[in-house]
């Protein structure tokens, strides 16, 4: 590892005002809105970041991609772009926002599946044929309508409009179930009244025709539409993507142990066939709570102190801890084999508490990041408006929960974009 001549002191850098976006007051222009997804990214620091550091016409990169904010947004700003997550419902959501179709055609398709809710008779209704998990999270008289969506949309021809009526079913999933509310974490409300599946699709499919004719609108008036957006099922450690290949990253890597994306995901993921098992198709996020890797060794001695000043307080969650710094300097690495020389890597990333030991995640990216080799550009701290990121953890669990858990404690009110180039 080379030897750092200087750290940066995270602390005091000032609040930089023109990232904060304060007066944001929507972030689904385009198809941002298409569907939920923890901690995506607000859409307006992806445009800044491609606005100032993405200048010529090579690929914008994502390798955590996530539900493909940044990807989305190269489309709009005329780059090609390269998408790269491990969860396939990420994959999907991606797939669908990045291609923009002609709205005569999706609103024929529309009218086409929404006139077959009229031959909907439950006992008709194959329920042996999907994942029994799904028992436990919907009622009978939900999951039937879901399971007849599913078949009517799963014989539609065409792959985009196909996908396009799949993520909607996707998102309405959680209103339609026994899932709690206001939670990310699987948790079920007896008392809740779930959405009617029908109407739910309905209500959310017209929303979601009207952006994609706005996105549509956007691109054929700058002749991006052809523009290649590829989005790959891959891990961020070894995505397979070329040597000095890309222009730019821009990306937000997970944080450690906090959501659960693959069981946040499960509805989708049990229906749609992505799981048949949790635990193994949790294996290989990083970030999860999950962690089976016993080596509380890691690769830079500010990573080490906090995994030790953790494990006299709780040695599986340094453990834990300790995981995810080694995967991400993993991550490190691979983002510097695959940018191009001058390329510059954009890292939106916050720090946390656990147990009273700040966990420094974006000061140790950095330093694992010019360990690897990249050199400092710039460090950004903003702050996040509230409302726009659920910034609760349990005290006890370390999870994101809500403000009305009476062990919530407020964390992440800030956080950094890193700038580095190679
Ligand atoms: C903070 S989210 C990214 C959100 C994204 N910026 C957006 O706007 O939707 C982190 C993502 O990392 C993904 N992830 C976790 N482990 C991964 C791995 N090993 N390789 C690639 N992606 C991974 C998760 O599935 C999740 O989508």
């Amino acid at each position: 590892m080379q030897q750092l001549t200087q750290i940066i002191d995270f602390e005091h850098i000032e609040v930089d005002e023109s990232w904060c976006f304060k007066n944001v007051r929507s972030t689904e222009q385009w198809t941002h809105g298409y569907h939920r997804y923890p901690a995506k990214f607000l859409p307006n620091i992806v445009k800044k970041l491609i606005e100032e550091y993405a200048t010529d016409d090579s690929i914008v990169a994502d390798i955590f991609a996530g539900c493909g904010t940044t990807l989305v947004e190269a489309k709009i700003h005329g780059k090609p772009s390269i998408g790269v997550d491990i969860n396939p419902v990420a994959q999907l959501i991606a797939q669908v926002k990045t291609r923009a179709m002609l709205s005569d055609r999706l609103l024929l398709e529309y009218d086409k599946l929404v006139d077959t809710f009229e031959s909907f008779k439950e006992s008709d209704v194959q329920e042996a044929d999907v994942h029994e998990r799904l028992d436990y999270w919907f009622r009978k008289e939900e999951k039937n309508k879901i399971i007849f969506l599913h078949e009517e949309i799963s014989k539609i021809k065409e792959t985009d409009f196909r996908n396009f009526f799949l993520i909607c079913l996707s998102n309405i999933l959680k209103n339609c179930s026994q899932w709690l509310q206001s939670s990310t974490k699987p948790q079920i409300d007896k008392l809740k009244e779930p959405n009617d599946p029908f109407d739910a699709f309905q209500k959310h499919c017209k929303k979601m025709i009207k952006q994609n004719r706005n996105y549509y609108e956007e691109l054929f008036e700058n002749g991006f539409l052809d523009i290649p957006c590829e989005i790959r099922l891959g891990d961020a450690r070894n995505t397979k993507i070329a040597d000095n290949s890309v222009g730019i990253i821009i990306t937000s890597p997970p944080y450690v142990t906090s959501y659960e994306y693959a069981d946040i995901h499960q509805l989708t993921g049990f229906l749609f066939k992505y799981i048949d098992n949790l635990p193994e198709f949790r294996k290989d996020f990083i970030g999860t709570f999950y962690s089976n890797n016993q080596d509380t060794n890691t690769p830079t001695p500010s990573s080490q102190k906090i995994v030790d000043e953790l494990f006299a307080r709780d040695e599986k969650k340094a453990r834990e801890v300790a995981n995810y710094f080694n995967d991400m300097y993993e991550v490190g690495k691979e983002m510097y084999r695959i940018l191009k020389p001058n390329g510059h890597a954009c890292i939106v990333i916050g720090n946390t508490t656990f147990k009273d030991v700040k966990i420094k995640s974006a000061e140790i990216f950095f330093e694992m990041l010019l360990s690897v080799g990249f050199r400092e550009e710039k460090v950004i701290k903003r702050s996040i408006p509230y409302k726009l990121i659920p910034a609760i953890r349990d005290k006890k669990t370390g999870k994101f929960t809500t403000l009305d858990n009476k062990n919530s404690k407020l964390v992440y009110p800030e956080e950094y974009i890193l700038i580095l180039k190679k």
